[in-house]
């Protein structure tokens, strides 16, 4: 059975915690989606610069989760799963600089909201093998302007699996449950307020 159906026959106590957070941030995934996709990132180095500053900002803010002592205990290797240093060196090859004082909302600095945040940068990973196609037709790909879209070396789908199953092992009680999903909604909504500033800006 794939995850599409499990979902549709599945009920919220009977789905995975991972079912239900996809389930419960399908919309805010297809806003994010629409927006970037008018961005048009694809059709310029310009339109890609102004997503690269996106994604410098989002990773900038997950960096310190990725590196945090007791979660990299719950997920080992973690730490080394940061896009940070990729998206600094793709903007570096394009001789472009980061956005300051894109800093928007602050991401928990404790707590299982962290786990959402999470969720939310690593399953951008998997839509990363699309953008990274696309990057290919203004010249960019894995070892220039678009590092941050590469998959690992053992491939994207293997760390997401991995991923899942630690997500799905936690223990967490109702109210960690519920700051997981609220984590997983407020990335959500902090890569919209990016994408907001952006077309304040190009306006
Ligand atoms: C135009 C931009 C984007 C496109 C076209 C896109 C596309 C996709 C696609 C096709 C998948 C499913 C891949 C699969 O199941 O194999 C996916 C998953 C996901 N994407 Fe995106 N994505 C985009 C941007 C983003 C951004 C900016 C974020 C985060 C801020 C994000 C977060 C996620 C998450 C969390 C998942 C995992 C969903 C799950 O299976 O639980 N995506 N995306």
């Amino acid at each position: 059975m794939n995850s599409e159906q499990s979902t549709q026959s599945a009920t919220p106590e009977t789905m995975t915690r991972l079912e239900r957070v996809k389930a419960n941030t399908r919309e805010d995934h297809q806003q994010i989606d629409n927006m970037v996709m008018a961005m048009k990132p694809f059709d310029s180095r310009a339109n890609y610069v102004r997503f690269l500053q996106l994604q410098h900002a989002f990773h900038r803010v997950m960096k310190p989760l990725y590196e945090a002592e007791d979660i990299n205990q719950l997920v080992p290797g973690l730490a080394s799963r940061s896009r940070y240093d990729d998206v600094c060196a793709d903007l570096a090859d394009l001789g472009a600089a980061g956005r300051e004082g894109a800093q928007g909302m602050a991401a928990p600095q404790k707590g299982a909201g962290r786990m959402g945040w999470l969720y939310v940068c690593e399953g951008s990973n998997l839509g990363a093998a699309f953008l990274l196609k696309a990057a290919a037709r203004i010249g960019l790909d894995d070892s220039f302007g678009a590092r941050h879209l590469r998959a690992h070396s053992d491939g994207r789908g293997k760390h997401w699996r991995e991923f899942v199953a630690q997500l799905n092992a936690l223990e967490l009680d109702a109210a960690e449950e519920e700051a997981f999903m609220k984590g997983a909604h407020d990335a959500f909504d902090f890569f919209h307020s990016l994408l907001l500033d952006d077309q304040r800006l190009a306006a």
